[in-house]
C-alpha cells in the first residue's frame, strides 16, 4: 500500500530533518547532494500539491517572510550577561582562587570553551517548535531576528531526538551566530565582483547580515550558529552542570563547540587556553579567546552575578595576532570629503586567518611619530573590529637609503586621482583634495549617497560608482536622477577584454530605488549630501528641528549657534578676572567689566533662544559667569553645514533638487513611529553617566520622542536609562522589572 501525501510528508520531513543536522550540526552529510535534492523537491512538490501540509517548521519554510520594515524588540525572558573579560593568566589564577574562596570546602571543576567572535543569539523554543531569536542588544531586550535566524540550517526549527509529546514547554538555546572564514572570504570576493564595500571581518559581516531587513538575502549569506548556553527552560530536560548542558543541547540537535576541556585545577585551565590558542586557527570560524566556566550550576547559584557579568565565569582573551612583513609602499587613498588618507602597501602574510596586502597609516603626523618608511620591516596586527594597523618598525631591519614619508613628495604635490591641488589645514592633520569635482571624490560621494543608513540604493556600491563616473554618466549623485535603465543596463563594469554587463535586471533596481529615495526623509538626505562632518546622528538633529533643504540653507539655528560660540570665545578673552587680562587702569577695569557682562548677557539671552526651541540646554549655571550649555548640534558642524550651503556646490544642488521637484521633510523615525514619537506615554528615569550624552540631553530626546521624565523609580516607570556608577535607582529597577537600557540600546529605540 503506498503512503498517503500525509504520511510521505511526515517522512520526508523526518528524513531531511535527519540529512540536515548530519550535514550541518554534525559536519557529517549521510547522503549525496543529489539525493538531498531529490528529496527536497520531492517535498516541495507535494507541499505545492497539498498546501495544508505546509506547516511553519517544515524544512521548505526557512525562508518566508517577506521583507520587513524593521525588527521588534524582544525582552529577553533572562537577562543575557557578559563575561568579564582579561588578558592576563595571573589573573585566571586569581578569578579561580575567588571563586574557589565563595565556595569553602567544595571540589570545583571548570570548562574552557572557545569563545566564538559572532553575534549573541537567544533561540526559544515553544513546546519543541522554534518561536523567537533575539540578539543580545542590552542584555534585557533584544532585536527579533526569528525570520533571518530561521535561514541558518543549523538552526533546528523543530527540536530533535524527543519526541512531539516530551518537548520542553519552553527552551531557551544561547549561544553566537558565526560565519564562517571560507564563507566570509567567498562573500567578500563576490561583492568585490558586485561593486559593494566590503565586510572587514567575518564579526561585522554577520552582525550585517542579521541586520538585513530581507530574510530572502541573509539565506545567501554563510552563516552558521555555535549553542553554549541556555535561558529560559520549562519542563526541560534536567540540566545540573555545563558538560550536561552540552550533552542536552547535542541531543536536541544544536551544534556545539567541538573543543571543550574539562579542568580542575587553574594550572588545567591555563594549560586549556594554551592548547586551545594552538588549534584555534584551524577552526573554520574567528575565536578570540577562551571562555572558563564552574561546571556546576548549584555551585553558580551560590556565587552568583554582578549586574552585568556571572562571578563563576570568565573569558580570557588571547592578544591580538601580530605578524611580520615589508612595507612595500605608502599609497594615498582620497576619500569622499577630499581626504587624503595613506595606506601601507603590505607584502602579504597570514595573520590569524586571513591574507593581509593592506593597512591603515592614519595621517601624514602619525607616520611621522613612528617613522615608517617604505622598505621597512613592520610589525602589522588585526586588531577585532578593525582594519589591521602598523604597531611599529623594527628599526634594526631598516635598509640603507630609506626616506621619511613626506605627503607633498608622495604626490608630487597633487591629488593622485585628479591631479588637482593639496591643501593642509592648519587645525586638521590631514591633507585634503580641493577639487571638488576630484573623480575619487565624485565616486565616493555616489557611494555614500547610496548607503543604507543614506538614501539606500540597490545595486551601487564602489564598483558600479567608479564606472558612472569614469563614463561621465554621473559626476554628482543628483545625476542619478536622469539615469535610465537603457543607459544602466549595458554598462560594462569589467574591462574591455573582460566585459561584465550591469544587466537590466540591476539597472531597474538601481533606477527604481533612486525613485524611492525622492520621497525619503530629510534626515537622510542630509546625511546623502556628504556635507563635511555632518553624520547620520546630527543630520537627524538638524532634520527635526528644520522643515526642509532650504530651511537648513539658510539656518538661523545654525547661525545662532556659531554666534553664541563666537561670543564665548570672546567672553573668555575678555574676562577681567582672568589674570592675563589684568586692565591697567581704572577707567580700562570698568570699561572691560561692563563689555564682559554685556557679553555675558548676550549669550545668556542667545542660548535662551536656542533653549525655547529645546535645541540648547543649560548644564551648569554659574551666577553671573557665563552657564555651560549644549547644542543639538556643535559649532564645528554648523559652521561646516552654513559653509557648504554656501559654497558653489551646495547652491547647485539646493537649485537642482527644487527643478527635480524634490523637497525631502521630516525624519524616518517620525514618518513610521507616528508623530508622537516612539516613547508615547512612556515614563522615564535616567541615572548614572552616559558615556556620549548629557542628562540634558538623553532628556531632550526622550521627549523629542513623546516620552517624560521622572526623578524616581516606581513600578510606574517605563525604562531607566543608566549609565556608569548607576546605583539605588538601579538596583531598585532591577527589582521592579523595569526595562534598563544603556545609551546604546536607548539611542537605537530612538532610531539613531
Ligand atoms: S557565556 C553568562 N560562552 O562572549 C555567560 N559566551 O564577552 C554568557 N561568547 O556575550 C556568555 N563564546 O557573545 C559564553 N563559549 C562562550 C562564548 C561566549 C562567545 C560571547 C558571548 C558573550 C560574550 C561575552
Amino acid at each position: 500500500m503506498t503512503d498517503s501525501p500525509q504520511q510521505r510528508h511526515t517522512v520526508l520531513v523526518e528524513e531531511i530533518r535527519r540529512h540536515d543536522r548530519a550535514y550541518y550540526v554534525e559536519a557529517q552529510p549521510t547522503v549525496s547532494d543529489r539525493e538531498y535534492d531529490q528529496l527536497y523537491h520531492e517535498l516541495l512538490d507535494l507541499e505545492a500539491a497539498h498546501p495544508q501540509l505546509r506547516t511553519s517548521d517544515s524544512p521548505s519554510q526557512r525562508v518566508g517572510g517577506e521583507p520587513i520594515d524593521g525588527f521588534e524588540t524582544v525582552l529577553h525572558a533572562e537577562p543575557m550577561m557578559s563575561l568579564d573579560n582579561t588578558y592576563s593568566q595571573e589573573e585566571v589564577r586569581e578569578f579561580v582562587e575567588r571563586v574557589q574562596k565563595l565556595l569553602p570546602g567544595e571540589s570545583l571543576d571548570w570548562v574552557v570553551e572557545p569563545k566564538a567572535d559572532g553575534i549573541a543569539i537567544s533561540l526559544r523554543y515553544e513546546e519543541g517548535r522554534f518561536t523567537v531569536g533575539a540578539t543580545r542588544g542590552d542584555g534585557v531586550a533584544g532585536d527579533d531576528v526569528t525570520a533571518n535566524l530561521r535561514t541558518i540550517r543549523s538552526i533546528p526549527l523543530r527540536l530533535q531526538a524527543l519526541g512531539q509529546a516530551d518537548a520542553p514547554a519552553v527552551f531557551e538555546a544561547r549561544g553566537e551566530v558565526i560565519m564562517t572564514r571560507s564563507g566570509f572570504e567567498k562573500l567578500n570576493q563576490a561583492r568585490e565582483a558586485e561593486g559593494e564595500s566590503l565586510f572587514a571581518n567575518p564579526r561585522n559581516a554577520t552582525a550585517g547580515s542579521l541586520k538585513q531587513l530581507d530574510p530572502g538575502l541573509v539565506a545567501r549569506r554563510p552563516l552558521d550558529i555555535v549553542l553554549y548556553g541556555s535561558g529560559e527552560v520549562a519542563d526541560g530536560p534536567e540540566i545540573d552542570s555545563q558538560l550536561g548542558l552540552f550533552n542536552a543541547l547535542g541531543q536536541l540537535g544544536f551544534r556545539t563547540p567541538e573543543h571543550t576541556w574539562h579542568c580542575k585545577t587553574a594550572e588545567e585551565i591555563l594549560a586549556a587556553i594554551d592548547e586551545l590558542d594552538r588549534v584555534r586557527s584551524g577552526f573554520d570560524y574567528d575565536t578570540d579567546g577562551a571562555v572558563i566556566k564552574l561546571n556546576r550550576y548549584d555551585l553558580r547559584e551560590r556565587v552568583g552575578a554582578t549586574a552585568k557579568a556571572p562571578r563563576w565565569a570568565m573569558a580570557y582573551k588571547y592578544a591580538p595576532e601580530q605578524a611580520q612583513t615589508r612595507l612595500n609602499d605608502i599609497t594615498i587613498q582620497v576619500g569622499r570629503t577630499g581626504t587624503l588618507t595613506p595606506v601601507a602597501e603590505l607584502e602579504p602574510v597570514f595573520v590569524d586567518g586571513s591574507t593581509i596586502s593592506r593597512a591603515t597609516l592614519h595621517n601624514e603626523e602619525e607616520i611621522g611619530r613612528r617613522d615608517i618608511r617604505v622598505g621597512d620591516t613592520v610589525i602589522i596586527e588585526k586588531r577585532g573590529d578593525v582594519i589591521p594597523g602598523v604597531i611599529s618598525v623594527v628599526r634594526d631591519l631598516r635598509p640603507t637609503g630609506t626616506e621619511p614619508f613626506d605627503m607633498l613628495a608622495a604626490t608630487g604635490s597633487q591629488c593622485p586621482e585628479c591631479g588637482g591641488a593639496i591643501h593642509k589645514d592648519e587645525e586638521f592633520v590631514a591633507w585634503r583634495c580641493v577639487n571638488t569635482d576630484c573623480p575619487a571624490q565624485a565616486a565616493q560621494r555616489l557611494e555614500h549617497f547610496a548607503a543604507r543608513t543614506a538614501l539606500d540604493i540597490d545595486c551601487l556600491g564602489d564598483i558600479v560608482s567608479d564606472k558612472l563616473v569614469e563614463r561621465g554618466l554621473a559626476g554628482s549623485p543628483l545625476d542619478l536622477f536622469d539615469l535610465t535603465v537603457e543607459q544602466l543596463g549595458p554598462l560594462n563594469l569589467g574591462t574591455d577584454d573582460e566585459p561584465r554587463m550591469f544587466g537590466e535586471k540591476n539597472a531597474t533596481k538601481l533606477v527604481d530605488s533612486v525613485e524611492r529615495a525622492r520621497t525619503m526623509g530629510l534626515d537622510r538626505w542630509l546625511f546623502a549630501l556628504a556635507i563635511p562632518e555632518l553624520g547620520r546622528t546630527t543630520a537627524a538633529a538638524l532634520a527635526n528641528f528644520h522643515k526642509d533643504v532650504a530651511a537648513v540653507a539658510r539656518s538661523e539655528i545654525l547661525q545662532d549657534v556659531i554666534t553664541l560660540d563666537e561670543l564665548g570665545e570672546e567672553i573668555v578673552r575678555i574676562n577681567p578676572r582672568s589674570r592675563k587680562n589684568k586692565p591697567a587702569t581704572e577707567q580700562e577695569k570698568t570699561e572691560r567689566e561692563q563689555r564682559y557682562t554685556a557679553r555675558v548677557g548676550e549669550l545668556r539671552e542667545g542660548i535662551a533662544r536656542l533653549a525655547k526651541l529645546g535645541f540648547a540646554q543649560v548644564t551648569k549655571e554659574n551666577g553671573s559667569r557665563p552657564p555651560d550649555y549644549t547644542t543639538e548640534i556643535g559649532p564645528s558642524v554648523a559652521r561646516s553645514v552654513l559653509a557648504w550651503f554656501g559654497s558653489e556646490t551646495g547652491r547647485t544642488t539646493l537649485g537642482r533638487l527644487a527643478k527635480l521637484g524634490i523637497d525631502p521633510q521630516g525624519t524616518e523615525p517620525c514618518e513610521s513611529g507616528g508623530n508622537e514619537g516612539v516613547f508615547a506615554g512612556k515614563t522615564f528615569v535616567i541615572t548614572g553617566t552616559l558615556p556620549t550624552m548629557s542628562r540634558d540631553e538623553s532628556k531632550a530626546k526622550i521627549e523629542a520622542n513623546g516620552g517624560k521624565t521622572t526623578g524616581s523609580v516606581s513600578k510606574k516607570t517605563d525604562y531607566l536609562l543608566a549609565g556608569e556608577k548607576a546605583g539605588s535607582k538601579l538596583a531598585k529597577a532591577q527589582t521592579l522589572g523595569v526595562h534598563i537600557l544603556d545609551e546604546q540600546a536607548f539611542l537605537k529605540l530612538c532610531g539613531e
